[in-house]
């Protein structure tokens, strides 16, 4: 299972990197926005801190204009991964992209239709938003689990499934449990599962019977 940092901070990206906790990382507009950074300088400094796949999203929506954002964004670094809405015009702009050997992230997705045309315009990721979806009332895990499923009876479907908008440890714990192949989630999300209240009183317990015997393991 690969972990995604779903961010645009470099900080923290240099910080999940350490702990081995960004396989990859994602961006998108408002995450950029937040960032206050430029955005060409900051996907090339991500792309050097992080080997792996390093989505940047096009603002364009029509074909043409996400065509040409791709051709420039794909050239900063090797491990980019051209992030594109799910709409008509996103798909044929993957479609074109995964045909020139691009990686692709098709992005938005809230449904099983639109993560099958996703994966047959031979996307490499599909995101699917559960915490967006949780919000409206529906059930975002319940997506994840449609998607698999249909995904797993075409072997010719090899776009991976992004698990996305991750709110809680527990969205990674029940995508795990789903088998999804990759989850992207906040810094503060991925820090989160190795926090449990028991490990910090357990711990607390052992430095004071530790201090209590007077030694020392190194002097
Ligand atoms: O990167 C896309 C996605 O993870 C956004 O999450 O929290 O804005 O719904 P959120």
């Amino acid at each position: 299972m690969k972990f995604f940092a779903d961010t645009a901070d470099i900080a923290e990206i240099r910080d999940l990197a350490a702990l081995g906790l960004a396989d990859g990382v994602t961006t998108n507009p408002s995450l950029v926005a937040a960032s206050g950074r430029d955005f060409m300088a900051l996907i090339k400094e991500i792309c050097a801190v992080v080997p792996g796949p390093v989505s940047a999203e096009v603002a364009a929506t029509d074909e043409a204009g996400m065509r040409r954002e791709a051709d420039v964004l794909r050239a900063i670094a090797g491990n980019v991964v051209i992030k594109l809405p799910l709409t008509l015009e996103g798909l044929k702009v993957c479609s074109a992209l995964t045909a020139e050997g691009t990686q692709t992230n098709v992005t938005l997705c809230f449904s099983a239709a639109q993560a099958i045309l996703a994966a047959k315009a031979g996307a490499t990721y599909v995101s699917p938003f559960v915490g967006r979806l949780d919000d409206v009332g529906a059930r975002g895990m319940g997506l994840i689990a449609e998607i698999l499923e249909i995904y797993r009876h075409y072997p010719d479907f090899t776009t991976q499934v992004l698990v996305a908008s991750i709110r809680s440890p527990m969205h990674i714990v029940e995508a795990a449990r789903l088998g999804a192949g990759v989850v992207t989630a906040p810094p503060a999300v991925l820090r989160q599962l190795a926090v449990h209240p028991l490990t910090d009183k357990g711990l607390a317990a052992f430095v004071e019977a530790w201090a209590k015997t007077g030694q020392k393991i190194v002097s």
